[in-house]
């Protein structure tokens, strides 16, 4: 399948990737893990990258055009995809379906992750990562088995330079002005699911199960 995730911060677009990619072996692009990647590896993106996820604002269109561009091209991915914060802008949207176009593909699904926005803090201040691996854990929600340490690999668990209050009030601002259009234009689509992102986590992903088993 080709599907889209779209949800504010912290709606579990993330914990719910890693859900469907256990079960489906399609590939799962977050473009806020490529770019995290490229600001540890300090590459030119990288550079231009970080003081603007570090202030919660939105990277140019073109820069994440062409990440997105040069992955999906990748073999692993030609058969199928999972996009995990793209598109965030409805300009990323039509590139993405012209994109899509020139191969004679088109996306399956585009699943909204609906939460109120006052319920995002206590994900975002109590989320904890494993940069390496993309495991992701919540100090009360979804607690590692060990304070500190990833499960698989003992290793210590950070916190995301962007899950901070204050930081997060611009996320949101950013994802209501420029992302919130994008749900708009899967509905035209027709090919629009919504789902309520602030229930448990094993319902959400019996609905996103369901909706991704239609896409054949
Ligand atoms: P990105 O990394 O995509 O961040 P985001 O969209 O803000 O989303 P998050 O990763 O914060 O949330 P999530 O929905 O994945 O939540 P998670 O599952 O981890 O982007 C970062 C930045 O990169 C952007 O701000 C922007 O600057 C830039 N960027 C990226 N893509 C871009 C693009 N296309 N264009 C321009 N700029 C771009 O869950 C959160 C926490 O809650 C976890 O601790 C989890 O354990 C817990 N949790 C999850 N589900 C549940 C549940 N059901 N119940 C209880 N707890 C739960
Ligand atoms: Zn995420």
């Amino acid at each position: 399948f080709r599907a889209v995730f779209i949800g504010p911060p912290g709606a579990g677009k993330g914990t719910q990737a890693a859900n469907l990619i256990k079960d489906y072996k399609v590939c799962h692009l977050a473009t806020g893990d490529m770019l995290r990647a490229a600001v540890s590896a300090g590459t030119p993106v990288g550079k231009q990258a970080k003081e603007i996820m570090d202030k919660g604002g939105l990277v140019s269109d073109d820069i994440m055009v062409d990440l997105i561009h040069g992955a999906i091209n990748q073999p692993d991915c030609r058969k199928g995809f999972l996009l995990d914060g793209f598109p965030r802008t409805v300009g990323q949207a039509e590139k993405l379906d012209s994109m899509l176009e020139k191969d004679n593909v088109k996306l399956d699904s585009a699943l909204e992750f609906a939460i109120e926005d006052s319920l995002l803090i206590r994900r975002i201040t109590g989320r904890r990562v494993h940069p390496p691996s993309g495991r992701t854990y919540h100090i009360e929600f979804q607690p590692p088995k060990i304070s500190g340490k990833d499960d698989v690999t003992g290793e210590p668990l950070i916190q995301r330079a962007d899950d901070n209050e204050e930081t997060l009030k611009k996320r949101l601002e950013s994802y209501h002005k420029s992302t919130v259009p994008v749900v708009g234009f899967y509905k035209k689509q027709g090919i629009l699911t919504t789902l309520d992102a602030a229930g448990k986590n094993s319902d959400i992903y019996a609905i996103i199960k369901n909706v991704i088993s239609k896409c054949g």
